[in-house]
C-alpha cells in the first residue's frame, strides 16, 4: 500500500481523489488543499496550490506518498512538476516546456500551424495600435484571446468592432489578466459542435478517455456569460467513430509528435478542446490536464485503477497497462451559486437528503462546524451513469431535487441537445 496526493481543490479534484481511492494500492489519499466534500475521503492538507516549498517540504515528512498528482492549471503552467520530481517527488503532470501548450496560445496556434493542425486562423499582437489596426478590417465574429493563463476568462468573442476594441484595451491596456499578460491572439470564429477529448500519454503511448462535451454559458439553451463549465456528458454521441479516426489522425498522433519533435515531450493528460465544423475536427484549445467539468463525467466511466495508470505515465510505460472504460452514459450537472460568474454569495448552509443512485462531487464547499456552506461560485457537481442519456438524466436531476442551498441554480439541459 502507498500513499498518494493530489493537489487541488475542485470538482475535478474530488473525482480524481474518489476514483483513486478505489485502488488497492493506494492506502491514504491526500488533498492540498481539498475542500468539505473532499475531506470525506482524503486528508486535506492546508497547503495551496501555487506553495510549492511547503508541498515539497509536506511530501519530504510523508516518505509514504509515493505519487503526486497535479491537476490545476496554474501550478503546472508555472512548474510543479519540474519543481518536484527534481527534489524526488514522483509527480503526474506535463512538465512546464510542455505545458507551455496551455501556457501560451500563441506556442500552441504555432505549433499547430507549423504542423499542419486543423484550426482557426489566427494573428497575434503585442502592439495595441496594430491590433486596432486589424480589427477595423476584420470580419465578425472573432475571438480575442489573452496569450497566457486568465482564469477561464480569457477567450471573448466578439460579434462588432466596438466589443473587440473593448476586448482588446481590457487585455492589452488594463492588463486585466496580469502585466506579462498583454498579447493576443486573435482568430476566426468556428461555427459547429464542441467536443473534449482527454488523453492519457506518457509521451509515446497515448489512450484517449471517452469523449465528453462541456456546458460553458451559465444559461439553458446556451444562453447567458461564459463559465467555468456548467455541466457535462460523457461519451458525446455526436463524436462519432469516423469523427474519432479524423481527429487521431489530423489532430491527437500530430500534436504528441510535434511535442516530442521541440523537446516538450508530453506526460500527463491532454486536453484536445475541438470544434467540429462540416465533418472536419478543429482544434480551439488545449489544456494541459484534466478538464473540468468533463473529469466528473468521465472518471465514473473508468472500470480501470487509476493509480495505475497514472503511474504508467511517470514511468513511461502506459503501453503496458490495459485501460477499460464502461459502457453507459454519464452525465454531470454542475449546482451554482446565484450570480455566478459574476459575484455571488457565500455561506449558506448546504441540505443534501438521501441521493443513493449519484456522486457528488463538491467544488466550491467548506465545512463550519457540522454544516457544509458554500465557498465558491460553481459549488458541488452531481454524476450519473445510466445505460443512456434520457435515463441518466433522470438519475441526475432526480438527485438534485434532494440538494438545497440558498441562491442554487443550474442548467436543466445538459444531455437535452
Ligand atoms: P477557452 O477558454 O479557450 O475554453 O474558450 C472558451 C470558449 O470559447 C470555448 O469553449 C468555445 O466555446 C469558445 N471559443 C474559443 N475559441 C473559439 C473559436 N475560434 N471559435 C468559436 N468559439 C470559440
Ligand atoms: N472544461 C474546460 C476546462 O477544463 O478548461
Amino acid at each position: 500500500m502507498t500513499d498518494v496526493l493530489v493537489l487541488g481543490s475542485g470538482g475535478r479534484e474530488h473525482a480524481v481523489v474518489h476514483a483513486l481511492n478505489k485502488s488497492s494500492k493506494v492506502g491514504r489519499v491526500y488533498c492540498a488543499p481539498g475542500n468539505a466534500g473532499i475531506a470525506k475521503e482524503a486528508e486535506c492538507v492546508n497547503i495551496g496550490v501555487m506553495q510549492f516549498e511547503d508541498i515539497a517540504q509536506f511530501l519530504l515528512s510523508h516518505p509514504n506518498i509515493t505519487l503526486t498528482v497535479a491537476t490545476p492549471d496554474n501550478p503546472l503552467v508555472d512548474g510543479i512538476v519540474d519543481y518536484l520530481t527534481e527534489r524526488g517527488h514522483r509527480t503526474f503532470g506535463p512538465q512546464k516546456a510542455a505545458a507551455l501548450i496551455e501556457g501560451s496560445k500563441l506556442f500552441a496556434k504555432r505549433l499547430m500551424k507549423e504542423n499542419g493542425i486543423p484550426t482557426a486562423d489566427y494573428e497575434f499582437f503585442d502592439d495595441y495600435t496594430l491590433a486596432l489596426e486589424y480589427i477595423k478590417k476584420a470580419a465578425y465574429p472573432l475571438v480575442v484571446k489573452a496569450d497566457g493563463l486568465a482564469f477561464g476568462k480569457g477567450v471573448i468573442i466578439c460579434s462588432d468592432y466596438l466589443q473587440a476594441q473593448k476586448a482588446l484595451t481590457s487585455i492589452m491596456c488594463d492588463a486585466t489578466f496580469g502585466k506579462s499578460n498583454r498579447s493576443v491572439v486573435i482568430e476566426q470564429f468556428l461555427v459547429g459542435r464542441e467536443v473534449t477529448l482527454l488523453a492519457f500519454t506518457d509521451g509515446k503511448t497515448v489512450s484517449l478517455m471517452p469523449s465528453a462535451q462541456d456546458h460553458k454559458r451559465a444559461g439553458d439553451g446556451d444562453t447567458g456569460l461564459n463559465t467555468g463549465g456548467m455541466g457535462a456528458f460523457s461519451p458525446s454521441p455526436y463524436f462519432t467513430k469516423e469523427l474519432l479516426e479524423k481527429t487521431k489522425e489530423k489532430i491527437v498522433y500530430p500534436t504528441i509528435k510535434a511535442l516530442n519533435n521541440c523537446n516538450r515531450t508530453f506526460k500527463g493528460v491532454l486536453y484536445f478542446g475541438l470544434m467540429i465544423c462540416n465533418g472536419k475536427p478543429y482544434v480551439i484549445e488545449y489544456n494541459a490536464r484534466f478538464g473540468d467539468p468533463e473529469t466528473q463525467a468521465i472518471l465514473p466511466l473508468l472500470n480501470s485503477d487509476l493509480y495505475d495508470i497514472l503511474n504508467s505515465v511517470v514511468d513511461e510505460n502506459l503501453s503496458e497497462v490495459k485501460i477499460e472504460w464502461r459502457a453507459g452514459q454519464a452525465v454531470s450537472v454542475v449546482l451554482a451559486s446565484e450570480g455566478y460568474p459574476g459575484a455571488y454569495a457565500t455561506g449558506s448552509k448546504i441540505e443534501i437528503i438521501d441521493t443513493p443512485q449519484v456522486e457528488i462531487y463538491h467544488a466550491g464547499t467548506k465545512q463550519v462546524g457540522d454544516s457544509i456552506v458554500t465557498s465558491g461560485g460553481r459549488v458541488l457537481a452531481v454524476t450519473a451513469v445510466d445505460i443512456n442519456m434520457e435515463k441518466a438524466r433522470e438519475k441526475v436531476y432526480g438527485a438534485i431535487k434532494n440538494i438545497s442551498f440558498d441562491g442554487m441554480f443550474y442548467r436543466n439541459d445538459i444531455g437535452i441537445k
